[in-house]
């Protein structure tokens, strides 16, 4: 096992109704918050309101700030800055997905900052401080609730970037699953295949032994594909929801990569997807992930093994070993189908055309590589990407 640290500082109020001690979370920190949401989800389901109501009854004023968009974008964050500095916010409250807890992040390192937001995106600088971020989660997905990640898109260049830092901890996640209720069937698929994506890349590990987080990961991918068809089938099954939402925390707060190195190459490629075409993440790794698969499972055969039989149920004595490891790939991608989710590129609206572009950007002009399970350059992230045509 790897040495490491684990200090995940998210405080997370998991439960039906949750979203109503919001305003006595956001007053241990402030009397002014920035109410950042999307397209307008929250307005409709009615979770505004309820959201407002208990910022008002705990003495909390707002700034309201919507039109967070899936893949979130630059000029918003600026946008957001801007205010936040102009109102004296003193609490970032993202209340939506992943996309709009990413833009609440950029916005709370970028109020303190002298500089340009876009240099903690670009690695120029790392934050020091910020305003604290509270979320109420809307879609079981990105894990951002409980992540040290924000991943924001620069218009110009159409750069997809991640932002990793501990300042990105935000101090409460409100988790209710009912909050899930409303989600479209796309978009549940979409989450899922991120959940599973962040369950994956930490599971292909050189690390060694890491037998206890390897059985935790098992375990969540294994919950995941239980309650996946039930959450489509009904769609206010609550008791998958919270299975679901939860796992979607767990598998991103860190707490399943103590100890053991992940890969993420598939999550960088997927970037340069969702940068270009503006598909949603989800959609870009459920056709990334299987081809990086195919692409690499030579490396380490017993791990792709393992994840076959452990993850999969495939009855090794019927098969060889390298039988054993394609057909785990085969019944990832036919569940990833089975929910709905195209597993190549012109599924989702994708051709060969801009391929080396997106290889190129991915791998910095061929100057670096992606993945540490193992290590791709440019011609390699070409490869995976013609593997998903
Ligand atoms: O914008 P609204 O109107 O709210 O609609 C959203 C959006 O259109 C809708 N939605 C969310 N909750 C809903 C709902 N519709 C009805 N009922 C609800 N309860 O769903 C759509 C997608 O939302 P989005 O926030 O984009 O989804 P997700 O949570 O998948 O977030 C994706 C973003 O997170 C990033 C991705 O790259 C992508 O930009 N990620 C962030 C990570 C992190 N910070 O740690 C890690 C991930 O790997 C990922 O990269
Ligand atoms: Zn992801």
């Amino acid at each position: 096992m790897d040495d490491f640290v684990f200090h995940n500082t998210t405080k997370i109020i998991f439960g039906r109704g949750a979203e109503s001690r919001v305003g006595a979370e956001v007053k241990a920190f402030a009397s002014k918050v920035l109410l950042h949401y999307g397209g307008g989800s929250i307005k409709k389901s009615g979770l505004f309101d309820r959201v407002a109501a208990s910022l008002k009854a705990a003495g909390v004023s707002i700034v309201e700030l919507g039109g967070v968009a899936p893949n979130p974008r630059l000029a918003l964050v600026r946008e957001g800055i801007k205010i936040c500095r102009e109102q004296k916010v003193g609490l970032i409250l993202a209340v939506g997905g992943g996309s709009v807890i990413d833009s609440g992040k950029a916005i709370a390192v970028g109020v303190p900052y002298k500089g340009d937001v876009w240099d903690f995106y670009s690695e120029a600088a790392s934050p020091k401080e910020n305003l604290p971020v509270g979320t109420v989660l809307t879609i079981p997905a990105a894990g951002s609730e409980a992540s040290n990640g924000s991943v924001i898109t620069k218009e110009e260049g159409q750069l997809k970037r991640p932002c990793n830092s501990e300042f990105n901890y935000p101090r409460f996640s409100i988790l209710n699953p009912e909050l899930a209720f409303t989600l479209p069937k796309n978009q549940v698929a979409n989450g899922i295949a991120d959940i599973m994506a962040h369950l994956m890349e930490r599971y292909f590990t050189n690390s060694r032994p890491v037998e206890l987080t390897d059985r935790l990961i098992e375990a969540t991918l294994r919950t995941v594909i239980d309650v996946a068809p039930r959450v489509l089938r009904k769609h206010d099954d609550y008791d998958a929801w919270a299975e679901l939402m939860w796992s979607g925390t767990v598998a991103h707060n860190n707490l399943l990569n103590t100890g053991r190195d992940g890969d993420w190459a598939s999550h960088d490629i997927e970037h340069e997807l969702s940068g270009i075409y503006d598909v949603a993440h989800g959609a870009g790794l459920a056709v990334v992930f299987p081809a990086w698969m195919k692409h690499v499972y030579k490396h380490d055969l017993a791990r792709f093994v393992q994840f076959a039989v452990r993850v999969w149920a495939v009855d090794q004595s019927f098969f060889s070993p390298e039988r054993t490891a394609l057909e785990g790939i085969a019944r990832l991608e036919a569940f990833w189908a089975s929910l709905g989710l195209a597993i190549r590129l012109p599924g989702i609206g994708i051709g060969p055309e801009r391929i080396e572009e997106m290889a190129s950007k991915c791998t910095k002009g061929e100057s670096s590589a992606v993945g540490h399970f193992v290590s791709l350059g440019k011609a390699e992230v070409s490869a995976i990407l013609r593997l998903a045509l």
